[in-house]
């Protein structure tokens, strides 16, 4: 099962669990579509050993993903067989946690791999509590789930991003202008902090260090003093000014976790346009992060980790996150991940190393 939010590699895990597990093992794989919510209606298809094949360099998922389903708080929605009795009188949430066990049994699954990010490993960690045997294998475009060094996707985000920033640039020069760029990342600065230093971008804020607006504009406007023209501001989706909130773009309210960030770009550019009177303009490059073909390292890291997957469950193990530390793979229990993020330590080597070149964090 592919779950969360969409990201480049999916596909390469889908088949390295589904060809170890066929041909090292002669076990049957079944696909769950659309995450958990194909778990919860009962959508699974048996996967074949010709339908994993030449997914390796596909993005997206074949199996299809959802990132607003959990089973344990499932949104029964007004208008359905089911009551609503939400504050709001429109969605309440309901566990159907058991049910979908129940599907697996029917089926004689005996074993989850969930492909996911947090929200998916806290449910799977909430299944395995309840006795089945699961094994997940950290994805994320946004790097930040709790437990591994990386997560597959992220060095595609990353490269992503990096090109968009860099022809930002030659734009950026030739119209004298402040260009401001969002990359994703929720509540972590990995991406911004990542592409950021890759694209040599002069501003990078991220959730992790508030930034105060006269910084960035004092910063802007001495660079342009000393004859450098233009400058790149990376913001992560999730910065904030210090004492200031992040800016939320939308809040799906089916969604266990209904907040989506996204704007900030916006309002930044504005500010320094007004502050320091140099033309500024906005891109936020959105979901083309979480798009198109995984990178060799991802591909890579993506096949390590549907492989690692089915070792442990052979070897027995029934509640474990497989996860990339100090360079090894190795595995942690689902438990220790559930409910905790990932975000960038203030004092992390890279960002040292921005500001040791002359990078302005807006603190
Ligand atoms: O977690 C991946 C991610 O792309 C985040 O970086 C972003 O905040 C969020 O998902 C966007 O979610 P949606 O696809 O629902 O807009």
């Amino acid at each position: 099962m592919t779950g969360g939010g969409d990201c480049p590699g999916l596909n390469a895990v889908i088949r390295a669990v589904t060809k170890t597990a066929i041909t090292r093992y002669s076990m049957k794989v079944w696909g769950i579509e659309d995450g958990y919510l194909g778990l919860i209606e009962k959508r699974l298809r048996p996967l074949s050993f010709e339908d994993v094949s030449h997914i390796l360099t596909l993005g997206g998922t074949i199996l299809g993903t959802n990132n607003i389903v959990d089973p344990f708080k499932f949104a029964v929605r007004s208008g359905t067989a089911e009551p609503a009795n939400s504050p709001q009188g429109k969605v309440r949430f309901k566990d159907v946690s058991d049910s979908c066990i129940q599907t697996l049994a029917e089926k004689q699954i005996d074993a989850l791999v969930c492909i996911g990010g947090d929200g998916t490993m806290t449910s799977a960690a909430a299944f395995a509590k309840k006795g089945l045997t699961v094994v997940g294998v950290p994805k994320t475009i946004d790097n930040d789930l709790w437990g591994t060094d990386i997560t597959f996707g992220f060095n595609t985000a990353v490269t992503t991003a990096t090109e968009a920033i860099d022809k930002l640039r030659t734009t950026a020069s030739s119209h004298h202008r402040v260009m401001v760029v969002e990359v994703m990342g929720r509540y972590a600065g990995w991406i911004a902090l990542h592409s950021g230093v890759a694209s040599g971008g002069d501003c990078i804020l991220i959730p992790e260090i508030p930034y105060r607006i006269e910084k960035v504009c004092r910063f802007v406007q001495q660079r342009n003093s000393r004859g450098k023209s233009y400058s790149i501001v990376v913001v992560a989706e999730g910065a904030k000014e210090s004492g200031g909130k992040m800016v939320v773009s939308k809040n799906v309210v089916f969604s266990p976790y209904p907040v989506r960030l996204g704007g900030i770009a916006y309002k930044l550019a504005d500010q320094i346009e007004r502050l320091t009177k140099l033309e500024s303009r906005a891109v936020t490059l959105g979901h083309i992060q979480r798009g198109g073909t995984p990178t060799p390292y991802d591909r890579i890291l993506a096949t390590s980790f549907g492989f690692t997957a089915m070792e442990l469950l052979v070897s027995g193990v029934k509640d474990r996150l497989v996860v990339l530390k100090d360079g090894k793979l190795s595995s942690v229990p689902l438990s220790q991940v559930a409910g905790k993020i990932k975000t960038v330590p203030k004092n992390h080597p890279l960002i040292k190393a921005a500001r040791a070149v002359n990078t302005c964090f807006g603190d």
